[in-house]
This record gives C-alpha cells, sequence and structure tokens, in this order.
C-alpha cells in the first residue's frame, strides 16, 4: 500500500470508546489466559468510527489472523464455507455490514458460530444426506451500522455486542495530531482542533480532511497546517463551522421551511430530499442528534431551536436570534 496506513494497530494507540477498549481488553486478556479463542463480536454504530480498525486490532492483541469481508459479498452459502474452512485456530473472521447476509447464508452461518461445524447437504427428496465438517474454532466479528437490522437469531449467537459511539473534538484532535505525524506534516493544536470540530465525530472524517488540508497547507501556504489554512480548506470544500455539509443543511432546511420544524415521518422527508431513508439515518441524523439540533418523536424527525439558530431562521413569533 502505497499510502501511509493510519489506522492504529494495538488498542493502546486506539484513540477514544474507552469502554469499548477496557471491556475488550478483559475479554482478550481473558480468553487468552484459557488458551481459549475470543467469543463472537458484535460491533455497531455510525460509519467510519473504526469497527475494522476495532476488529483487527482485536486480532492482533489475540496474536491470530483476520479474514475481512462483507454481507453483500457473501453471495451464496458455499462463499461461507470458503471462508470458514479455511480459518486456522482461534482466527478472526470480519464481516462488515453483516446486516446485509441473505437468509440462506444465515443458515450455514448459525451451526458454524454455535458448534463450529458445517451442515452440507447433499441431494434432494429421500435420496438426501447431510453431512457435517468440522471446523477449527474462530472468533466471528460482526460490523453493522443497524444493530436493529439484524435477525434476532444472529443477534443472539454474539457474546460480545458494543457500541461505537461519535467521538468528541478533543478525541478527534489527538486522532489528527496523531496523524499528522504518520504524514510527516505540521499541524499546530488549533489545526488540528479546527479540522476536528469539522469532522462530524468520525476519524475517517477528520482523516481525510487532514490529507486535503494538508494539500491547501502545501500549494497555498507553507506546508504547516494551522486554524487558519485548515478554515480556508473546509470552507472550500463546502464543510462549515460545525461540520455539517450540503445533505445536512438541505434535511434541516427541509424540516423547517416545508414542514414548519416537523414533526415530519423519515420517509416523507427522505422522498422530499430524494435522499434514501438509511443515509439519513445512518449517516446524517446521529451528527445532528449529537449537536442537539434534531430530535426523534413517535411522529416523527424535529428541528430544534439550535438548528434554527446555526442555520439562521427564525421561529414563527421570534423576532431576533
Ligand atoms: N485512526 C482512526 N481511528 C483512530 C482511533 N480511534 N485512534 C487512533 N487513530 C485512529
Amino acid at each position: 500500500d502505497f499510502e501511509v496506513s493510519l489506522r492504529p494497530k494495538t488498542l493502546d494507540e486506539y484513540i477514544g470508546q474507552e469502554k469499548v477498549k477496557e471491556n475488550l481488553k478483559i475479554y482478550i486478556q481473558a480468553a487468552k489466559n484459557r488458551g481459549d479463542s475470543l467469543d463472537h463480536v458484535l460491533l455497531y454504530g455510525p460509519p467510519g468510527l473504526g469497527k475494522t480498525t476495532l476488529s483487527a486490532i482485536i486480532a492482533h492483541e489475540m496474536g491470530v489472523n483476520i479474514r475481512i469481508t462483507s454481507g453483500p459479498a457473501i453471495e451464496k452459502p458455499g462463499d461461507l464455507a470458503a471462508l470458514l474452512t479455511n480459518l486456522e485456530k482461534g482466527d478472526v473472521l470480519f464481516i462488515d455490514e453483516i446486516h446485509r447476509l441473505s437468509r440462506q447464508v444465515e443458515e450455514v452461518l448459525y451451526p458454524a458460530l454455535e458448534d463450529y461445524a458445517l451442515d452440507i447437504i447433499m441431494g434432494k427428496g429421500p435420496a438426501a444426506r447431510s453431512i457435517r465438517i468440522e471446523l477449527n474454532k474462530f472468533t466471528l466479528i460482526g460490523a453493522t451500522t443497524r444493530a436493529g437490522s439484524l435477525s434476532a437469531p444472529l443477534r443472539d449467537r454474539f457474546g460480545v455486542i458494543q457500541r461505537l459511539e461519535l467521538y468528541n473534538t478533543e478525541q478527534l484532535s489527538d486522532i489528527v495530531k496523531r496523524s499528522a505525524v504518520l504524514l510527516g506534516v505540521a499541524c499546530d493544536d488549533d489545526g488540528a482542533e479546527e479540522i476536528a470540530k469539522r469532522s462530524r465525530g468520525t476519524p475517517r472524517i477528520a482523516n481525510r480532511f487532514l490529507r486535503r488540508v494538508r494539500d491547501f497547507a502545501e500549494v497555498m501556504g507553507d506546508g504547516r497546517i494551522t486554524a487558519d489554512i485548515a478554515k480556508i480548506a473546509l470552507n472550500r470544500m463546502d464543510v462549515d463551522k460545525l461540520g455539517l455539509d450540503s445533505l445536512d443543511k438541505r434535511l434541516l432546511t427541509m424540516i423547517i421551511k416545508g414542514y414548519d420544524g416537523g414533526p415530519v415521518g423519515l420517509e416523507t422527508l427522505a422522498a422530499a430530499i430524494g435522499e434514501e431513508s438509511v443515509t439519513i439515518e445512518d449517516v446524517c441524523e446521529p451528527y445532528l442528534m449529537q449537536l442537539g439540533f434534531l430530535s426523534k418523536t413517535p411522529r416523527g424527525r424535529v428541528a430544534t431551536q439550535l438548528a434554527y439558530d446555526h442555520l439562521g431562521f427564525l421561529k414563527d413569533g421570534q423576532t431576533h436570534l
């Protein structure tokens, strides 16, 4: 890989998600002491928070190999069987977007998770035979943005279920500074904080912004990242002071101007702005809710006073901001 990897390799290098890290340390230590594999792990939360990174770290800390795949990539039961029969004792199989596994593939996964075995059915009708293939013990790490979309039988087979949270500005600042060192670019504290504040609680976004701000710093400045150059670069990229992009703004503006501030149902809103409802739910809403700009009520989405203030809209009956 030509690009410098910014992914941490150990739990101690991994910034944030303190509760998840502390728990995982215990489970890893306990499994290693028993000479056992780690129980199956489900990681869920918004995209870009480090679910793949954390899985690679878990494998590294357990001293095993990791195989990385995704729900949509496993099309047929045979695809899963091929993956499972190639795992060595204790290995990690990482399945991203695990909520997108097909029913038939899920059926093959259950005995694999529970009994470390594959049940292969050969033939049809009265002549059908089932043969059982024993597998090496392994750890499945599943990742999903939507734990609610997982079938109950699949969810129940994970011994460890951890939710990843959006990062705060201080944690993202630390991630940006660590990444800047790895990239060999000078970045002062205020520059890192400016990038952090606009990264929607998401390390993947922070690292992407860091690389782009570096481009601006090298071409327009002396190569050093400061708050000023970060502001110039991020404004040019249409990212506002709080990291809202054009989709977030379209969403909030539609609630405020189109539906009087809400409540308005998710599907109605999605149709109104021409965006998929899952994108709104998984990508936009977690951050807007963290900012306190959006609330979910039983009757639909509501834009808060803070959202009106940030976008410069007045609420009915309000005469000044
Ligand atoms: N890069 C991406 N996510 C990270 C994290 N949580 N800690 C350190 N570096 C990261």
